[in-house]
């Protein structure tokens, strides 16, 4: 039976990379069973899981929630803005109301970075961090890995760019330990100050000019910039942001070799990357979503209550 060194998904950073590995291998397998006729299999029948985002999702959401049914999960869906939270109730009080009616799993975004932290600590439930405010966003850094994996070959001496609002990013934190964990070489790229300082102290290059990051990387994964995150302004317009740093076909074009391009959505579209690029047949945009489903089948699948008692 396959196993994980840990019994939450918190953060890539706590996982070892034969961790990573056996989750790949298991999303195959379960890619595989998304692209038969029949898409559901019975592996976590009687296990009930709870999605419970605190924040706004599309992908992750709904990607969670069709793993769980091709699971064959019981599954239940919390939003924070039709909730009690509204009338005072805390989050630690919310959640123990939702595992008092027999939750075995929570899948759980929050805009605090360490609010999964927090609840492993007093909980008995298995969690799994769907985005914990600019800290990780786990399952998100899988499958953009797996894509990566599955586009060349191997991660393992990939140059992958990462373009865009770095600071405020969980999905750059997640994606530079998931990358340097399975031995790709990373760089961040953006204006200064979009970049955390001391970045390097985690083995990535920095870099403020987009052209030269696209001519020294063979994968580019695009941010968006997360304005809802940001406390003041770190450039003076969308525009100029756009201007300087947005991926336009002529840069694309202007390169020696064909890359790949990646987003973690949502794009916005003509601010981070033009529509030509993001619609480009060099773009895996819609094969990370896809990848998404299986990757978290995985995750859930490894970490399930029933397996972990095996
Ligand atoms: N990539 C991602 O987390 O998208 P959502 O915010 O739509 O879930």
């Amino acid at each position: 039976m396959p196993k994980l060194s840990v019994s939450n998904l918190l953060g890539i950073d706590e996982l070892k990379a034969s961790d990573i590995k056996t989750i790949f291998e298991t999303a195959d397998h379960f890619k595989e069973v998304i692209n038969r006729p029949i898409k559901k299999v019975p592996t976590l029948r009687d296990t009930t899981i709870a999605n419970v985002f605190f924040e706004n999702s599309t992908r992750t959401r709904i990607s969670f929630e069709l793993a769980e049914k091709r699971l064959s999960a019981d599954t239940v869906n919390f939003s924070a803005s039709s909730s009690s939270l509204k009338k005072g109730e805390t989050l630690l009080d919310t959640i123990n109301n939702i595992l008092a009616m027999k939750v075995d799993m929570l899948v759980v975004r929050h805009a605090s970075s360490g609010a999964c932290h927090f609840l492993s600590q007093k909980i008995g439930a298995t969690i799994i961090n769907a985005g914990d405010g600019t800290h990780e966003h786990p399952t998100q850094a899988l499958l953009d890995t797996y894509s990566i994996l599955k586009e060349k070959g191997s991660v393992r001496g990939q140059k992958v760019a990462i373009i865009g609002d770095i600071l405020h990013s969980r999905v750059a934190l997640s994606n530079i330990f998931a990358l340097k964990k399975l031995g790709a070489e990373v760089m961040v790229c953006g204006p200064n100050t979009l970049i955390p300082r001391y970045i390097e102290l985690l083995g990535v290059r920095k870099e403020t000019n987009v052209q030269k990051a696209l001519e020294w990387c063979d994968v580019a994964n695009v941010l968006r910039i997360q304005l809802e995150r940001q406390k003041s302004r770190a450039f003076p317009s969308l525009r100029e942001y756009s201007l300087y740093y947005g991926i336009k076909k002529e840069m694309i074009d202007a390169l020696d070799k064909e890359i790949l391009i990646m987003h973690p959505g949502p794009i916005n579209r003509g601010v981070e990357i033009d529509s030509d690029v993001a619609d480009s047949d060099q773009s895996i945009i819609l094969d990370q979503v896809e990848n998404g489903v299986a990757i978290r089948m995985a995750v859930l699948y490894l970490l399930a209550p029933t397996l972990k008692k095996n």
